[in-house]
């Protein structure tokens, strides 16, 4: 087959691909996924007649994230031009470390993150696109230690004060990942109680510093989250910012999910207080609909990441000193790193800021439906208020004691049929259904049949959950799995 002849098909095949396996999900166990497919390591000799049906099989088996019945996760539905940066990222294949190499991609990667700071109110800010919000979130965890110990990049943490960090229990869980990562254990990420709704209770968490500095150790970083995982809340960013100020810690505030929600001047005033953090995490690729990796860091001083990593020994990559300030590599935990910000580019200068406002806007209306729908119909229940775009609900069992196992069995049921996918977490120890809108492009009538089938399932399963039936998991670890 001739390299064209390939093209031609793949591209033939993707355009097509809504239409010829347009079905959400042909869900397999991985048992019968591999009796399926051949999963072998490639053939001695190679084979280029394997391609075609290898990218065939690979989309008959991939969950379609773009069908309107996909409302598992923070992030779904397409967006046209950054699906087209993605490719020309991968056609024009180079790395952002030097402008000698990425030249463009230089300057559109340090326009995106001077207007995303300018939105976030960091007047002199600067930032990075990172590997995702977790990763982000490790970032300014470190940018915070590497401020208050200036040098912990040479000398370790060996001799240096135990540090503690303050989240809210509804924070994600990357925090963890980052104390563990940066050596501080994530055993002095101190969780600080939420209210019912989701947001960290600000009173808690003075009294938690107070107790951190009573037993020796020394506060460095809060982080507040804009858009928690499973409530979608908002914490309020600016009594952290006030108490941050007082013990003179840095405050991060965790956008991941929620942060492109500033877009919208309907719903900003969540984001009140933002400008006084020192750092925001915000995801393109969550609500901006743009392709998985799109991530940013952006922080107040635009000097912090270049602080973070200064004295590099690297003459045979940075060789031009009067292109400093170009070569973006100098700021970044990565060499090589992948052009994430085209895609960005190219969806923002499409859609535009109020294109952008719109689909935001139109997320919430949709939101608001969904809502709606759960509190007029007595067979569901609504478990949290809604705080943004996350709806946390469950069909009532007769029996109630089994809402848990009969929750998670309607998800489930309707995930192996591929009808439907939608997540869950837990609220205490109750499953709570997660319906999350993240594609503005999913209509009221997708949602009604959404829920239509979640009841019908419902009431068809309902008797068959007996005593013998498992219990659900409960412990937390297992929980955490069915977050992104
Ligand atoms: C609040 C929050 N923070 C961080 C993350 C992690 O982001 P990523 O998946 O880009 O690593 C998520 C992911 O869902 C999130 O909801």
């Amino acid at each position: 087959m001739n390299k064209d002849n390939l093209l031609n098909e793949i591209f033939e095949y993707i355009k097509n691909y809504d239409s010829q396996i347009g079905e959400l999900i042909n869900f397999q166990t991985p048992e019968r996924l591999r009796e399926k497919l051949d999963f072998s390591i490639l053939p001695a000799g190679g084979d280029d007649n394997s391609l075609l049906t290898d990218v065939q099989n690979y989309l008959k088996y991939s969950v379609k994230t773009n069908n309107k019945q996909f409302l598992n996760q923070l992030y779904s539905g397409e967006n046209l031009p950054a699906f087209i940066g993605e490719i020309i990222t991968a056609l024009t294949n180079t790395s952002m470390y030097t402008y000698e190499v990425a030249p463009i991609a230089t300057l559109i990667e340090k326009e995106l993150i001077n207007k995303m700071c300018k939105i976030a109110g960091f007047k002199n800010g600067g930032g990075t696109f990172a590997t995702g919000g977790s990763n982000a979130n490790m970032l300014a965890m470190m940018s915070a230690r590497n401020k208050i110990l200036p040098l912990v990049k040479q000398k370790g943490l060996q001799s240096a004060p135990l540090l503690s960090a303050f989240v809210s229990d509804q924070s994600h869980y990357s925090f963890d990942t980052a104390a563990n990562i940066l050596g501080i254990g994530s055993k002095h990420v101190y969780k600080i109680k939420s209210d019912s709704s989701g947001k960290m209770i600000v009173s808690d968490l003075q009294n938690a510093i107070e107790n951190s500095i009573k037993r020796g150790e020394t506060p460095f970083f809060i982080a507040a989250t804009a858009g928690t995982t499973l409530l979608g809340a908002f914490d309020s960013l600016d009594k952290i910012a006030n108490i941050a100020k007082l013990y003179h810690l840095w405050m991060h505030v965790d956008g991941s999910f929620g942060g492109s929600i500033i877009l919208s001047k309907k719903y900003k005033f969540l984001f009140k207080g933002l400008e006084n953090a020192d750092s925001f995490t915000w995801n393109p690729h969550k609500l901006m609909n743009v392709p998985l990796i799109a991530s940013v860091l952006l922080l107040k001083d635009k000097h912090r990441l270049m602080k973070n990593l200064s004295d590099l020994n690297t003459d045979y990559i940075y060789h031009d000193n009067d292109l400093e300030e170009y070569n973006l590599g100098k700021q970044s935990v990565q060499c090589g790193r992948r052009v994430d910000a085209l895609k960005v580019w190219l969806a923002w200068r499409y859609y535009g800021d109020l294109g952008y406002e719109k689909r935001i806007n139109r997320m919430f209306e949709l939101a608001a439906h969904a809502e709606k729908t759960v509190k007029n119909n007595d067979k569901l229940q609504l478990l949290a208020e809604r705080q943004s775009l996350n709806i946390n609900f469950i069909y009532k069992s007769k029996d109630r004691s089994k809402d848990n196992e009969l929750n998670l069995m309607i998800r489930e049921n309707l995930m192996r049929k591929g009808i439907s996918m939608v997540n869950y977490g837990y609220l205490k120890d109750k499953v709570s259904i997660r319906l999350v809108i993240s594609n503005p492009d999913v209509s009221e009538k997708d949602l009604n049949e959404f829920f239509n089938n979640f009841i019908a399932m419902g009431d068809s399963i309902q008797e068959k959950i007996t005593e013998n039936t498992p219990k659900a998991h409960t412990e937390k670890c297992l929980i955490s799995e069915n977050y992104e």
